[in-house]
């Protein structure tokens, strides 16, 4: 079976990412979403949310399948046997960093493949660190990630900032 793995923080999905997920589904048998449990990082969304508004958002696509990881991507593969990574690159700036990675996935295991997929122009200025921006100053997050995840986002930063205030 042709599969691959997509990985990233996903704190939480945005319709970038879900575009990619799609397409990513039409090319391999399946794909496995791995979120990174990453200590340094808090982040918005506990790891569990996080796979949970994933496979909420992917309902519609039958061969994907959400998982968390934490250390190497690379193990995690193993581990799952997977050898293709799926990342999508909006701008040239993602370059530098993707081409990094990719460089150093495959000198770790060169038995791995990375591979790209260019986002769709109407999500290229997209990311998850500006849905919550928009989303914590109270503006309009429609069209910026899932439809049936938005009241999920709206009420977790509604319930992070009462945290802040009773604090
Ligand atoms: O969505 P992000 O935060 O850009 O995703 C980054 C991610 C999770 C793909 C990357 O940080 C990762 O693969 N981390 C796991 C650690 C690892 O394998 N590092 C070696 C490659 S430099």
């Amino acid at each position: 079976m042709n599969r691959a793995v997509y990985p990233g923080s996903f704190d939480p999905i945005t319709n970038g990412h879900l575009d990619i997920i799609e397409r990513a589904s039409r090319v391999f048998d399946e794909v496995i979403v791995a979120v990174l449990v990453n200590p340094n990082k808090k982040g918005l969304f506990e790891i569990d949310e996080r796979v949970n508004l994933i496979k909420k958002a992917t309902k519609h696509l039958k061969n994907i399948k959400v998982e968390s990881f934490s250390g190497l991507l690379i193990d995690f593969m193993k581990s799952n046997d997977i050898k293709v990574i799926v990342k999508g690159l909006r701008a040239v700036s993602d370059f530098e960093y993707e081409f990094q990675m990719a460089l150093m996935n495959n000198k770790l295991d060169p038995d791995i493949e990375t591979v790209f997929m260019m986002t769709s122009t109407k999500y290229s200025y997209l990311s998850s660190s500006s849905v919550k921006q928009v989303a914590i100053f109270g503006g309009c997050i429609k069209e910026l990630v899932p439809d049936n995840i938005i009241k999920d986002i709206i009420k977790k930063i509604k319930q992070n900032s009462k945290n802040i205030i009773d604090k």
